[in-house]
């Protein structure tokens, strides 16, 4: 049997693969995206586009009344999550609301599974690493936002059986990565300097820590875990395993692209300073073991790179307030 699938934010980063993954499984896909921060040429050949937003709740309701869906990867999120704090409204209205809608739809026309990409800001400081049966306490607008999200699904399972897959990921980067949004995906921003022959920005003294997850090792689990009874319903850490300082990822971006660091030292914004999951949950339910080395992951994200040449970044025009705004944030 073929299934339809709806892929919103599919021509944004991680939703292009995770359209890519689906096509080879024989889904039909649809793509929901506003292109705010995803680009059309991302779509791979083969999915049904549709340019419109997540928070328009009839445009929704048509989508489900046509396709009548079998599964609904809801990926469309602005993704800023240190932007977050600044952009509140936009923030609630953009990934919380536009997230109701889509579980509504879901819920109204029995949809067999909603996967969701949340991410790993729903623990906040916590302890380290994170696993999932930690109660996260988020501290940005951005994680509220993921963990609202979380906590409605639960509640349309109990209340509907609308089942569930959550996925949190975290620092993912790879081909398609829009390396021209100046406020978020540290590797993209790095690369995008360095072919602007700019100094490489780093807030603080780039002692903090993340682990950067490439692409495949995300997109792959969240594209099959519809297939996989056993994560029905469950929550997912899904990324690498190895911390590495920002200093470091630094030194290994300029050698993908053969120059020396040249690093700009900004001051430190208020943020996680190391943040790393725990995902042998994962790892048992999607056979995934994560073997790409940061070094090559990063080689091939550059030379993708090099052949799409650097991005304007582009300026949040609608920043709601100003205060503490990091430095370089404003327009
Ligand atoms: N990249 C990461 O490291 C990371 C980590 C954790 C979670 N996530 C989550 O994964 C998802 C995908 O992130 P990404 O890195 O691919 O970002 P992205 O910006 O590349 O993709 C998001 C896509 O959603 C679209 N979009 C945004 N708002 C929309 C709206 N209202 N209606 C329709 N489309 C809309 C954008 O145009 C874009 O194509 C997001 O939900 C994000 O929160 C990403």
């Amino acid at each position: 049997m073929n299934f339809t699938s709806l892929i919103t934010g599919g021509a944004g980063f991680i939703g292009s693969h995770v359209a890519k993954q689906c096509l080879k499984l024989g889904h039909r896909v649809i793509v929901l995206d506003d292109l705010s921060g995803g680009f059309e040429d991302h779509l791979p050949e083969g999915v049904i586009f549709v340019k419109g937003s997540v928070t328009d709740a009839p445009l929704v309701e048509r989508l489900f009344d046509q396709y009548q869906f079998d599964y609904v990867y809801h990926l469309a999120a602005y993704a800023a999550e240190g932007l977050s704090h600044f952009i509140r409204r936009f923030n609630y209205t953009n990934n919380l609301l536009g997230s109701v809608n889509l579980i509504n739809a879901s819920i109204k026309h029995k949809v067999k599974c909603f996967v969701f990409t949340s991410s790993i800001a729903v623990y906040g400081k916590g302890q380290l690493p994170m696993t999932e049966d930690m109660t996260p306490i988020p501290e940005d607008p951005y994680g509220i936002s993921k963990y609202a999200v979380e906590l409605d699904l639960r509640a349309a399972h109990e209340m509907f059986g609308l089942n569930y897959i959550i996925f949190r990921p975290h620092n993912v980067y790879g081909e398609n990565q829009n390396i021209g949004d100046k406020y978020r995906n540290v590797i993209g921003i790095f690369m995008n300097q360095i072919m602007q022959g700019k100094p490489l920005t780093i807030f603080g003294d780039g002692n903090q820590t993340r682990a950067f997850s490439y692409i495949d090792d995300v997109a792959i689990p969240i594209s099959r875990s519809v297939e996989i009874p056993e994560a029905y319903n469950q929550v997912f850490n899904i990324g690498a395993d190895k911390p590495y300082t920002v200093n470091y990822l630094a030194e290994v971006v300029s050698k993908a692209f053969g120059v020396k660091p040249q690093i700009q030292y900004l001051r430190a914004r208020n943020e996680v300073v190391h943040a790393y999951a725990d995902h042998q949950k994962s790892k048992k339910v999607f056979h995934y073991a994560s073997n790409m080395s940061l070094e090559e992951g990063i080689y091939r994200m550059a030379e993708w790179a090099k052949k799409v040449g650097p991005r304007k970044s582009q300026e949040f025009h609608n920043i709601e307030i100003r205060e503490n705004l990091p430095e370089g944030w404003g327009n």
